[in-house]
């Protein structure tokens, strides 16, 4: 009978273990596709991206403004954002802004037509960043360009700033 009734109600663990819920899964689309988080919720976006998803254009360095994506079509760091955060948003990365056919997108046209790439560590968060900007502000000034939180470490931001420009002035297509 004393067996029967530890069937019914099972005895409760061990002092310090405390019995986590299974996880339902973080919802959430990338560059179109939908994906369901079901690890950690703490996990930040950028390990998801580069771990899970393998999309490495994102990187980490955050003082380079390299960790940049666009959530909900502002540009965010993927170090600092929890998958928590993500339930139902929209996410791009780098490896997004290009078009469906490949063509690519004005602003990276425009860094290549400016050649504004050194090492490109820096560049994909650049291009997200310009992105964000010239939606904002679809002229920027200098002011504006000086706001970014973006940094070169081989020294291309002259260049870079001339491409932002160039695609500001839709002249991303001309030689
Ligand atoms: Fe090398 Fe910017 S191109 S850090």
């Amino acid at each position: 009978m004393a067996l029967a009734q530890d069937l019914i109600t099972p005895a409760a663990p061990a002092s310090g273990i405390v019995p986590e819920k299974v996880r339902d899964g973080i919802d959430l689309e990338i560059n179109g596709e939908h994906y369901r988080h079901t690890g950690d919720p703490q996990m930040p976006l950028l390990w998801f991206l580069r771990d899970v998803l393998r999309l490495t254009g994102t990187k980490y360095a955050g003082e380079t403004g390299a960790d940049l994506v666009l959530l909900n079509d502002k540009a965010v760091s993927a170090i600092t954002l929890p998958m928590a955060k993500l339930a139902d948003k929209s996410v791009t990365t780098v490896e997004g802004l290009a078009a469906n056919d490949g063509g690519l997108h004005p602003v990276q046209q425009a860094f290549i037509d400016e050649d504004a790439i050194g090492c490109g560590y820096c560049t994909p968060g650049w291009l997200i960043a310009a992105v964000d900007l010239l939606k904002r502000k679809p002229h920027p000034g200098d002011d504006d360009l000086d706001q970014l939180p973006n940094l070169c470490r081989c020294g291309c931001q002259t260049r870079v700033r001339r491409a932002i420009k160039r695609a500001a002035a839709g002249k991303a297509d001309q030689v």
